[in-house]
């Protein structure tokens, strides 16, 4: 047990408080008729909070619920008290009409648990692709001490002797259902042997990412992310973290010490290292604004895109979760990128040390999984972030595009080449689906897929549908991808050459709601332009006629949280937070 803090914590204003006896009776009874003791609460030890995401309805975090027992053998061993409490469910998979519409309602519900309720800090119980933002946001905008845990990824997944990742078989195994080379039988087995064990998805999707990036910014331990669900050495971390968090608190540690410019800076340049989904703009930059940290989607481009791919992860690469962790994880890459000053190593982390001190010493254990820095998967494998008469911002995931379309349109700064195609237009992914093989559209090999009202306004949360896969026509002559652009999200396990997250939206007119088939768009990587080539004056027309005709139209809301954040939710590229909220920041020190 450390010694008590030196001043007076959080929960002594509720457990504690001699000058107010009648509500300190009252605050304490109720939390004393399960068997703790008043001397428990009322001795000055750090009460800690265990926001639990682990459910039944959220498998990908289930196995929290498992490893909390050692997060409060560690938290206890340091002698604090632990209470474990419900977050709101965010299961990826499972949440119609999307995962995505829960973030910012699991957010809001967690910054009024920290706020209201007598606790000095908060281990966060991060995995499935949206439970890290969430609680993240939660936890920067209170400004408790707070540590993430992360779940961990499932083990590999094998098929007949083949790897196959979580997420990223669904895409290839459609298209092998499509052209008749497996049965919804095989297709569903496909399925389910790429998700073996407890845990989250075993390919870098956004769960993966959004867990390195955690740990990237300095807010889990060293090593944290990348230790697979069922292994000891979870159960081990489990422990640390909740020894850890007791000492944060009386060290008073916060979030905004650790989620500065230069945090956000590390968490890039480590996005673009190890492939990160294309959700991590949305999310960081949403983390970024509620701890009041400037970081805008050129900030991606600026310090992310001439980093090199480091992990042979699918989608981008051959391996999965349980050869990443091998290879050396997190810090194997932080070893790499150190080596080239990308990193800062004065950003501190919840350890308490910067990272120059906790990554120092660390290594690439298997160069064949994670590549080094100057023999690389791939050079200049960060986003772009594109911009012209579209969209005033848009991401590019130049990692997971063909080397043709690289080599043509990307690397030679000297060729003017730009991607021009035209354009067939779907309004949301029902329309997309219904008419994809429409032979009636002439879709071809120069076809550029467009998809909108997919934002957060338009499908409440975003819908991850631009990843769009070309008719089946097409697949039957081996054209397996065709450019993608929308408004809306692309799932982080698949590896089109999408330009997604466009915003503004459509539902808010922004330029993909002007767009008709057949119109002409020049991709102009180089430049980081893309633009409809028609004049501003015709774009004027266009758009006065459809506000004339009441503006473009999205479907109507179904549930009341839908309408609430519809009508405050911001755009992709300002993290698609709630308007409202940002105002809030470091509330537990007002
Ligand atoms: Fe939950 Fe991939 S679906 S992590
Ligand atoms: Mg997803």
């Amino acid at each position: 047990m450390t010694e008590a803090p030196k001043t007076k914590l959080r929960s002594q204003e509720w457990f504690d408080s001699p000058d107010n006896p009648d509500m300190t009776a009252l605050y304490l009874e109720r939390y004393l008729n399960y068997g703790i003791t008043r001397e428990e609460l009322q001795s000055g030890r750090p009460i800690i909070g265990i926001a639990q995401t682990g459910s039944d309805l959220s498998p990908c975090n289930r196995h929290h619920l498992v490893l909390a027992e050692r997060v409060r053998e560690g938290i206890r061993e340091m002698g604090g008290i632990c209470f474990e409490f419900p977050v709101h469910p965010i299961q990826e998979t499972g949440k119609r009409p999307t995962a995505a519409l829960d973030r910012n309602l699991a957010y809001l519900g967690l910054v009024e648990t920290l706020y209201g309720y007598p606790l000095d800090g908060v281990v966060l119980t991060i995995g499935c692709d949206k439970t890290t933002p969430a609680l993240l946001m939660a936890a920067a905008t209170v400004n408790i001490p707070a540590i993430c845990l992360t779940v961990g990824p499932m083990l590999n997944g094998y098929h007949n002797g083949e790897r196959v990742g979580s997420g990223t078989v669904i895409w290839k195994a459609r298209k092998m259902l499509a052209t008749g080379e497996i049965d919804y039988k095989e297709f569903m087995n496909m399925a389910a042997d790429s998700a073996p064990s407890v845990g989250y998805c075993n390919t870098m999707g956004t769960a993966s990412t959004m867990n390195s990036l955690a740990e990237a910014l300095g807010m889990s331990l060293p090593g944290c992310a990348s230790i697979p669900a069922p292994y000891r050495e979870r159960g081990q971390i489990s422990y640390e973290t909740g020894k850890r968090i007791v000492q944060m608190v009386h060290e008073d540690q916060k979030p905004s010490d650790v989620l500065t410019r230069k945090a956000f800076e590390n968490a890039i340049a480590v996005n673009s290292a190890i492939g990160g989904s294309t959700n991590a703009p949305i999310h960081i930059n949403a983390i970024a604004r509620h701890i009041g940290v400037e970081l805008h989607n050129d900030d991606w481009q600026n310090h992310g895109h001439k980093i090199p791919l480091l992990a042979n992860v699918q989608p981008a690469g051959a391996y999965l979760s349980e050869e990443f962790h091998r290879a050396g994880g997190i810090p194997g890459i932080f070893s790499e990128l150190m080596k080239h000053d990308h990193i800062h190593k004065d950003a501190i982390t919840v350890s308490g040390k910067t990272t120059g001190e906790i990554y120092g010493d660390s290594s690439v254990k298997d160069y064949d999984v994670i590549y080094p820095y100057d023999k690389p998967m791939m050079k200049d494998a960060g986003f772009l972030n594109l911009t012209g008469n579209l969209f005033k911002s848009a991401i590019m995931k130049t990692s997971v595009i063909s080397a043709d379309f690289r080599a043509r349109y990307l690397s030679n700064p000297d060729d003017p080449e730009a991607f021009e195609g035209k354009v067939v237009v779907f309004d949301g992914p029902e329309d997309y689906h219904h008419n994809i093989n429409n032979e009636a559209l002439g879709i071809d090999a120069n076809t550029i897929l467009v998809i909108r009202g997919t934002g957060p306004v338009g499908y409440p949360g975003g819908a991850e549908v631009v990843n769009m896969q070309p008719p089946d026509e097409l697949l039957k002559q081996g054209i397996d991808a065709l450019p993608c652009i929308g408004d809306g999200r692309q799932s982080g396990t698949s590896g089109s050459p999408s330009i997604l997250n466009a915003s503004p939206e459509a539902a808010v007119m922004g330029g993909l709601a002007l767009l008709r088939n057949g119109d002409i768009v020049r991709l102009d990587l180089k430049k980081g332009e893309a633009n409809v080539l028609i004049s501003d004056e015709e774009l004027a027309k266009r758009k006065q006629a459809l506000a004339e005709s009441g503006g473009y139209e999205f479907p109507e809301h179904q549930t009341p949280w839908q309408e609430i954040q519809r009508g405050i939710v911001d755009q992709f590229d300002e993290g698609m937070v709630l308007k409202p909220a940002v105002k809030y920041q470091r509330i537990a020190q007002k």
